[in-house]
């Protein structure tokens, strides 16, 4: 019987060097887009998709991210004593009650496949979800979130899932690449997968973005990696080693990804969610307009 997922790690204990120096102090997870940090929407897809484990890998900076879900006392009593009530349910409902956090802690940032691997304690015996909270992941009104598209199809089929997307070919050395044969609609069979493959290298330019749902027989295998391109353990060479066992399925997912990883993907996401924001929103648009009335003089 193909079992529910209830767990999803989200792995935060990166360097997050491309975004020097606001990540000295912060993981870069806690960037805000708009009034929200990055790891604030993950965990929200996260729940849209029914899961209610969140387990954490931290790192160095951990402290943030664990006082954004944690309760805040003094900050929520000033807030009622000021009868700001509004504020104070926003505080109070970072996320729902039925949801639990857990943190682990990567001892040194030796990779994505050996932070997953730090979650396995807690995942267990079952199939879990893994989200990249700086692949910010936004969808169409009417759209269901990425993460619930990728635990429905994981529900009906079974297999472990990449969420995938085309890249232009200059731009696979930043990727995970598989080449796949054709399944389903949206979906395509894994043949083979390789991480940052230089562009003439690339079997093909579907790219790996950071929504995993990943059977739990892919622990054997990270515990057992060496460390591979730039010298980490990939969560890459861990999924081609679990293909030898069972087929994994990469999904072409319905939705917008901004790279917030990368200055200019953050500044992206941050002009599109300015435009959708309810309280931004006209006169974020405006400002854009006038903008565009200066600029193209
Ligand atoms: P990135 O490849 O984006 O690396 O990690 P990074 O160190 O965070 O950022 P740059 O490249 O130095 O700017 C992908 C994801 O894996 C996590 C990161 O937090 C990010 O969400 N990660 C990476 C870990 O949790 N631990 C690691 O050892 C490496």
């Amino acid at each position: 019987m193909i079992k529910k997922i209830k767990k999803a790690v989200f792995p935060v204990a990166g360097l997050g060097s491309r975004f020097l120096p606001a990540t000295k102090a912060q993981p870069k997870e806690m960037l805000p887009i708009v009034d929200k940090p990055l790891i604030h929407y993950a965990v929200e897809e996260a729940v849209a998709a029914g899961i209610t484990e969140m387990v954490f890998i931290t790192g160095r900076n951990k402290r943030a991210i664990e006082d954004h879900f944690d309760k805040a006392y003094e900050l929520e009593a000033e807030l009622e004593a000021a009868g700001k009530q509004q504020l104070l349910d926003i505080v109070q409902n970072v996320i729902p009650k039925n949801v639990t956090c857990i943190f682990i802690r990567q001892s040194a940032p030796l990779g994505l496949g050996h932070a997953v691997l730090c979650a396995r304690p807690v995942v267990g015996e079952e199939p879990f979800a893994v989200l990249l909270a700086d692949d910010f992941m936004d969808v169409a009104t009417g759209v269901k979130p990425v993460m619930a598209q990728m635990t429905d199809v994981y529900e009906r089929e079974g297999m472990s899932l990449l969420a995938v997307q085309d890249v232009p070919r200059s731009e696979t050395k930043q990727y995970g690449i598989v080449s796949a044969t054709a399944y389903q609609q949206d979906l395509e069979r894994v043949n083979a997968i390789v991480e940052k493959p230089k562009p003439e290298e690339a079997p093909s330019t579907l790219a790996v973005v950071g929504r995993y749902v990943l059977n739990n027989r892919i622990f054997d295998y990270l515990e057992n990696l060496g460390r591979g391109a730039g010298g980490e353990i990939q969560l890459t060479d861990g999924i081609a080693a679990l293909m030898q066992a069972e087929s994994v399925l990469a999904y072409r997912y319905q939705g917008q990804r901004y790279d917030c990883g990368s200055k200019l993907g953050y500044l992206k996401a941050t002009v599109a969610m300015g435009l959708k924001h309810a309280e931004t929103g006209p006169a974020f648009t405006e400002y854009l307009r006038q903008l565009e009335g200066v600029y193209s003089k």
